[in-house]
This record gives structure tokens, sequence and C-alpha cells, in this order.
């Protein structure tokens, strides 16, 4: 698959066009970002771990009936996607309260909820990617109540999977975030990424944080972190 011209230079990921109109190629770079683009730094390799991880998440994902935009990894750093039409939503799943959530709930930090807790947020950058409600949504004109069906039940299905995979490799799937997209059937499909990156994970003993918050806290280990999760999906998947 050739390589074209670029189409979206983000902070984390770059996505090109290729020779086929219904096919992207996703390329993972080392930059790391927080805070809405505040904190940055770049990591070496990360883009590398990065790739690997979601590409193992989505391969996982799509043997057991979950369609997402990923086709197959092409490179350590890039993957071939469906080109989809970008929803601005952002679902966040939580089997644990963590971060800016457990403030605005007043729990403790790492408490279960007695049921998964789903947010939505507005993808949009200049404000913040906000918090936003099913009605706000509707009335944007960013999806349609048929719409959210899919996604709230596509998120739950997710979450069944990928935290017994994570369990499987001794880490609380604490939180992730997935984005969406409509493929050219107009389907809604899962697109984006889901790695260290974009989700909270504990060790199962020492719930010691093994995702983006190493860098979020200034923690340290960043890299081996993610690193260390590669490694333990790899045996669990098998
Ligand atoms: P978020 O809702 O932003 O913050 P908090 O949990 O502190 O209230 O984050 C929840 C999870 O979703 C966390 O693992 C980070 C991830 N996330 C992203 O990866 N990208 C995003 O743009 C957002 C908003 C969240």
């Amino acid at each position: 698959m050739t390589r074209r011209e670029l189409l979206f230079d983000g902070n984390e990921k770059q996505v090109y066009a290729t020779d086929d109109d219904k096919l992207v190629i996703f390329r993972f770079k080392d930059e790391i970002t927080a805070y809405n683009n505040v904190k940055r730094a770049k990591l070496k390799d990360k883009g590398i771990i990065t790739n690997a991880v979601s590409s193992l998440l989505f391969e996982y994902l799509k043997d057991r009936g979950v369609d997402t935009h990923f086709v197959e990894r092409i490179g350590e750093r890039e993957q071939l996607c469906r080109k989809i039409c970008i929803i601005p939503l952002e679902l966040i799943v939580r089997n644990r309260v963590a971060g800016t959530e457990a403030m605005r709930l007043g729990l403790p930090e790492g408490s279960e909820p007695a049921s998964v807790i789903l947010n939505l947020r507005y993808n949009n950058d200049t404000l913040g990617d906000p918090l936003i409600n099913d009605t706000e949504a509707c009335a944007l004109g960013i999806a349609t109540p048929a719409d959210l069906k899919v996604v709230y039940s596509t998120g739950l299905r997710i979450n069944t999977l990928l935290k017994d995979l994570f369990a499987r490799a001794g880490i609380i799937l604490a939180d992730f975030k997935l984005e969406f997209g409509r493929a050219s059937d107009g389907s809604i499909i899962v697109s984006d990424e889901i790695s260290p990156d974009t989700s909270r994970l504990w060790d199962a003993q020492t719930l010691e944080k093994l995702d983006k918050d190493r860098f979020r806290l200034d923690l340290g280990d960043v890299a081996d972190s993610y690193k260390k999760v590669y490694e333990r999906l790899k045996a669990a998947v098998k």
C-alpha cells in the first residue's frame, strides 16, 4: 500500500492518504501530550509501542466481532485503517473512578462503582473536550439517539472483552476512551486507538500505574511501563 499525502498531523499521530480512497495509514509518533496539549515531551520509541498495543487490541476485538476501522499493522509505527467520517464524540468507559471524575463525584481515587460509568465528551480542543449529554449531542446534530445507542452498547461490549483480557495480563482496566466514525456504508465503527495513552491501566497486584498518568504526574519510566503492558498483553492473548 503506497503512502500518499499527509491528511492530518495530530499531536501523537499522523494520517496519510493511500492509493485506495477507502483506506488511510495511521502513523504513531513519539510525542506525548497531556492536559489538552499544555504538557508535551518526546519519548523514544513510544509510537512503536502504542502502535503495537493498539494493533493487538483492535485485532483482539476484530476476532470477537467488533467492527473497527483497523485493517492491519503494516509497519513498526504504521497501521492501515478504513477511512471514516469522524464523529466528534469521545466515550469514556470507567470501571474505577480516577482523576477529575473522582473529584467531580467526591469519591476516592480508585474506588469501584457499583456499575460501569459511561461519560460522553464533545471532542473539541478549543473547549477542552467538555462533558456533553445525549440531548446536547443530538441538539448539536453530532449524533442521533440511535447512534448513541450504538456508541454506548459498543463501549460496554468492548469493556467486557478488554477487562477480561487485561485481567489475564494482571492489569486492571480502570478506564479508557473510545472514538467513533461513520464508515462509507453509514455504519458506526470504532476508530482512533486504544493504548496506554488513552486508558488507565493499573497493575492488579501493586496498583502501580502503567499508563499516561505516569507522564501526567511525573512518575517516570513512561515508555518502560508501556512496554510492560505490551509484553503482558502479548502473553495473555496466546
Ligand atoms: P478524562 O475524562 O479526560 O479525565 P478524568 O478521568 O481525569 O476525569 O479521561 C478519562 C480517560 O480517557 C483517561 O484514561 C484518559 C482518556 N482520554 C483520552 O485518552 N483522550 C481524551 O481526549 C480524553 C478526554 C480522555
